[in-house]
């Protein structure tokens, strides 16, 4: 379950497990503050950081899937969107405010894409980086589907 506090890989490589997730927003006439925790609304414990900024238009990111790492993409500023594919079923997430998080499990094909002028997309991350956890050929992650769904029968 999404809800529950975990870093371990899940078996949930459905496009209906990724969601939309309202973060709390402390307005104030000096500005708002938004916060994420680990678990609370981040649905796992974070272990990593980044942030993709300076993209040029028409630039895509992404274009690929992780066996094991979750993520959680947020529109610190600006706009773009997240397509999401599960082998199955493809969905396109627009991200354009900074109190929506979209909290992506593994094993969903994702790219980027739609970037606006100076936006800022913050993603937290269930994993430390690691180059072997990237599916980055869209017929290798098909296979690795097949593979997971035969091991489950
Ligand atoms: P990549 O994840 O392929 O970028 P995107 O999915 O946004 O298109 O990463 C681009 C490069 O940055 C690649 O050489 C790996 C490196 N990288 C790190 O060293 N650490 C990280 O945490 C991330 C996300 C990427």
């Amino acid at each position: 379950m999404p809800g529950d506090e975990t870093n371990e890989s899940l078996n949930m490589n459905s496009i209906h497990n990724a969601r939309i997730v309202q973060l709390p927003k402390i307005p104030d006439d000096r500005g708002n503050l938004t916060v994420i925790e680990a678990g609370r609304p981040v649905p796992f414990l974070i272990e990593r950081t980044y942030w993709i900024y300076d993209v040029p238009g028409g630039e895509v990111r992404g274009g690929h899937a992780y066996h094991k790492n979750q993520e959680f993409f947020v529109a610190l500023s600006g706009s773009f969107d997240v397509i999401l594919d599960d082998g199955k079923e493809r969905k396109i997430v627009s991200l354009n405010r900074s109190y929506f998080g979209l909290y992506v499990p593994n094993m969903i094909w994702r790219h980027l894409e739609n970037f606006s002028t100076n936006s800022v997309g913050l993603v937290v991350a269930s994993l430390p980086y690691s180059a072997s956890d990237y599916i980055r050929d869209y017929e290798l992650y098909l296979d690795a589907l097949r593979r997971q769904m035969h091991v489950n029968d």
